[in-house]
């Protein structure tokens, strides 16, 4: 038979796109190389990342004396008596969410109707995907349409052998065994920063170290900034502007920072800008310093498909067809943030673009989260952006300390700033380091998307006591008439 839909990977673009797809009517079929659905984000990304993310937070929770910034349980009044750490229990829970969320994508494909092929897909001609699977068999599969969401993979650092000497992955660091006395991360993106937090409440030393001047680049600076020193005060170390040279393996004598490093560890080299060398031992070194899309065997040169150059991302028209006709690429193969949540959008936008329909994505309202606590969230133009751009803007912020809400949380670090527009006041973008800011971020993506203004955010009624109010704090802000702080009320 020829599918009219035929998705090769099923992380959340190639699975929402292929429900989607069914969804509309369309003979939808997939093909997965690994044993369970869900791709990267539900197998080794996004779903076992917060799984340990909020384990890890309980741990440091019961386990944090007062200087941990007042969020541990003692302050609430809360005794707890001999705290102990069972990491591979830890390890078993995360696989059980995982284990449900990925059967669940297989129930939701067969509720759909859409066909699933083991094995490894790969393009052989227009309209024709062969499908290799584990135990050696080969079949072609035709469809009208095929859409390529094989995501991406860690870019690695050719100095140094992942899997080898304690250099990890983000998918090696999701499941060690015993928790490393001392860990580097190389890189302050969002996954070094995540999985640094969780290895560091489990009781790691961790350093990061980051090439560029701020932490989380790309961010808006001040917020940037913030969520830095809030993570410091956590205890983890960040070094910035430092390129790592290097390592050497450590004797048992090694050392550095006054502490032996553990035999089997390493020595890290390290330079600042001005020269200085550094030496960083670590018997982990997690190396998060970027992804790249994944195309290898998916016979994309053969049949001339383009790529960029550089970036090693697939080239797509508007309505995400590549330059061969029939063939379409959405999510981290392609440019843009990746982020799961731009790779569903483009899922649905293709499967709708397919069934006749106006399927679009508006990349100016995607939210980028990192899920660190507090946590680190935004839409739209930085400060930075702005001034660029030569875009006139006002900005109002708002601290988590004078919420209400979050003073009853004890979790009052951060802000909510908010950047609208000189004349229209539309909002054009909001940054937010605190305390559950992926889920108030919601509320700033809506009022973008529907082409709100502060004084929109700044009307409407928010619940009292609740953390959302910090954001209408900070639309008030913007025009300098905040009830809750101190601002200077303009003419
Ligand atoms: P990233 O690109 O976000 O961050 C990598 C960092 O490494 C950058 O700050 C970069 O300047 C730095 N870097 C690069 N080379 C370096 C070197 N030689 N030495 C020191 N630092 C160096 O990449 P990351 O964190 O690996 O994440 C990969 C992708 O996955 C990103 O697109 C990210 O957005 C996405 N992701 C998103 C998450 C979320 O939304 N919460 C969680 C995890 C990943």
């Amino acid at each position: 038979m020829e599918y009219d839909f035929l998705v090769i990977g099923s992380g959340p673009g190639g699975y929402v796109a292929a429900i989607r797809a069914a969804q509309l009517g369309l003979s939808t079929a997939v093909v997965e190389k690994n044993e369970r659905f869900g791709g990267t984000c539900l197998n080794i990304g996004c779903i076992p990342s917060k799984a340990l993310l909020d384990s890890s937070e309980l741990y440091a929770r019961l386990r944090a004396s007062g200087e941990a910034g007042g969020q541990d349980l003692e302050t609430h009044g809360i005794v707890v008596g001999k705290l102990d750490l069972n990491l591979k229990t830890m390890m078993a829970r995360k696989q059980k969410v995982v284990q449900r969320l990925t059967s669940g994508v297989g129930q939701l494909f067969k509720g759909n109707g859409v066909k699933t092929f083991e094995g490894v897909g790969r393009l052989v001609a227009t309209g024709k995907v062969e499908v290799s699977s584990s135990d050696g068999k080969r079949q072609t599969l035709k469809a009208k349409n095929i859409i390529l969401a094989t995501g991406s993979v860690p870019t690695t650092l050719p100095i140094f052998p992942i899997g080898k000497d304690g250099f990890l992955t983000s998918t090696e660091a999701l499941s060690l065994k015993r928790v490393p006395a001392r860990m580097v991360v190389i890189g302050a993106g969002a996954i070094g920063l995540e999985l640094g937090s969780v290895w560091a409440r489990l009781g790691a030393e961790v350093t990061v170290i980051e090439l560029l001047d701020q932490i989380l680049p790309g961010m808006d600076s001040e917020i940037s900034r913030r969520a830095r020193s809030i993570l410091a005060k956590q205890g983890l170390e960040i070094v910035t502007g430092v390129r790592v040279l290097g390592y050497e393996k450590a004797s048992k004598s090694a050392t550095g920072k006054g502490q032996a490093a553990r035999s089997g560890g390493v020595i890290l080299t390290a330079e600042d800008k001005d020269g200085n060398k550094q030496r960083l031992p670590a018997d982990a070194v997690l190396v998060a310093v970027g992804r790249r899309p994944y195309t290898e065997g998916l016979g994309l040169a053969e049949l001339g498909v383009k790529i960029q150059e550089g970036s090693g991302r697939v080239v797509v028209d508007e309505q995400y067809q590549t330059s061969l006709a029939g063939v379409y690429a959405i999510g981290d193969l392609i440019p843009g943030p990746m982020l799961a949540h731009k790779a569903e959008e483009e899922g649905i936008a293709v499967a709708e673009i397919l069934a006749g329909m106006p399927g679009e994505v508006n990349y100016d309202t995607i939210p980028s989260v990192v899920y660190t606590w507090p946590e680190v969230a935004s839409v739209g133009k930085s400060e930075e952006d702005l001034k660029q751009e030569g875009v006139a803007y006002n900005k109002g912020s708002f601290p988590f300390r004078a919420n209400g809400r979050a003073l009853a949380m004890a979790s009052e670090d951060g802000l909510v700033k908010i950047l609208a527009d000189r004349s229209s006041d539309r909002v054009l973008g909001v940054h937010i380091v605190g305390p559950w800011a992926s889920d108030l971020i919601a509320e700033a993506v809506s009022v973008m998307e529907f082409g709100g203004s502060a004084e929109d955010i700044a009307r409407t009624v928010h619940a009292h006591p609740t953390l959302p109010e910090a954001l209408r704090e900070a639309a008030l802000a913007v025009d300098g008439r905040a009830i809750h702080v101190l601002g200077r009320k303009k003419d």
